[in-house]
């Protein structure tokens, strides 16, 4: 089947369970010939919980006056980044809230050049939307990756969302900026979204595909209950149940989206995200490495802090000591007769553009 095929709707709606093994297999394959076995796990350090934005869904949003805000210092980043290092990760990702006063363009530059002069470890920034100069200044300091999710393809649900943001074209821009800086780009958006209808995610899909992502992150929507757009869940849970529109927030259905997004975006690094893992504890991740993802997140921040960066609920209980959790995580991918990554893991399609650029 050609990937044009996949983003229709139906198989985006459908419940039948011989068209969902069907589905979810198309997608394994791909991943299997595409990206391979290897499960490449990046290290995330949440260093600042401080947010200038006030998103309906997050709950380190501004305007969540409960939540204690930190900087970590730079030799708690390096200590977490040493951490990652000791696991074998290739790679770590430097996550903050939108927050250019608390984390000033130079203090960044100045962390990323440490981390990489100490060893060869990949640098992914997830900071916000800042301007042009400050991705400069970061890709020169040596970052490779750049992850800034749209949300929502719907512009108009897009601004429902991000009250006081310019707009989603803003956004849209800010991926292209950071391609052309040079980064390896990711992006994605949230399954289950208030407001979100069967259309919009279709074009969610489409829109992966026209940005040509290196990394697409996709995880269920997870009511806050310290945000307006979580409690507006709960006291309206019963229409949006009953709404043939409304998208429901559940992890089949984020497994349907990872599974399409694999088959139309073959070479894309696509995670196993936490919030899927958040929706069932269980087998979460090993749901999202079945249906075409091949990275996993796991969290080395300090557990002082973990508790404090609550975008989501239970986003910081995973209990065990970063130790015991890392070994576990590796059983159970090896149980799924999948292969730990080693290097960087760039993405394949990144891989592929330098080297066909550099033929021309
Ligand atoms: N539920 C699920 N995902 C969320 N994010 C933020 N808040 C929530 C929530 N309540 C996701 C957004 C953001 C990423 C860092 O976390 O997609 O881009």
């Amino acid at each position: 089947m050609k990937a044009e095929d996949w983003l229709k709707l139906d198989w985006l709606k459908t419940n039948d369970a011989e068209r969902l093994k069907k589905l979810f297999q198309a997608a394994d394959a791909v991943r299997r010939e595409n990206v391979g076995d290897a499960v490449h796990l990046r290290g995330l350090v949440e260093v600042s919980n401080y947010c200038a934005a006030n998103c309906a869904y997050c709950g380190i949003r501004v305007g969540n006056p409960s939540v204690r805000r930190y900087v970590m210092t730079q030799e708690e980043v390096l200590a977490s980044v040493r951490l990652a290092r000791s696991f074998g990760y290739g790679t770590v990702v430097f996550q903050a809230g939108e927050t250019p006063h608390h984390l000033p363009t130079e203090w960044v530059a100045e962390l990323i050049q440490t981390v990489r002069a100490e060893s060869d470890i990949a640098v992914t920034l997830s900071l916000g939307e800042r301007p042009r100069a400050d991705y400069e200044a970061w890709f020169r300091a040596g970052a490779n990756r750049y992850l800034v999710r749209f949300e929502t393809s719907n512009p108009e649900l897009f601004s429902r969302i991000h009250p006081g943001h310019v707009g989603l074209a803003a956004r849209v821009e800010a991926l292209r900026t950071l391609r052309d800086v040079g980064f390896e780009i990711g992006s994605g958006v949230m399954v289950g979204v208030p407001g979100q209808t069967w259309g919009d995610l279709q074009n969610d899909i489409a829109m992966f595909r026209q940005l040509d992502l290196d990394m697409i992150g996709v995880g269920p929507f997870l009511p806050h209950p310290a945000t307006p757009l979580g409690r507006q869940f709960a006291e309206q849970a019963g229409r949006y149940a009953e709404d043939p529109q409304q998208v429901p927030n559940d992890e089949r259905t984020t497994l349907k989206v990872v599974a399409l997004t694999r088959l139309v975006c073959p070479k894309s690094n696509i995670p196993s995200t936490t919030a899927l893992a958040v929706v069932d504890k269980q087998a979460g991740h090993e749901h999202g490495l079945a249906c075409g993802a091949n990275v996993i997140m796991p969290n080395v921040t300090p557990p002082k802090y973990r508790e404090c960066y609550e975008i989501y609920p239970s986003k910081a209980t995973t209990g065990e000591a970063a130790e015991i959790y890392d070994r576990q995580l590796k059983q159970r991918i090896l149980a799924l007769g999948r292969t730990i990554g080693t290097g960087a893991g760039m993405s394949h399609r990144f891989a592929e553009a330098v080297a066909s650029a550099r033929k021309n």
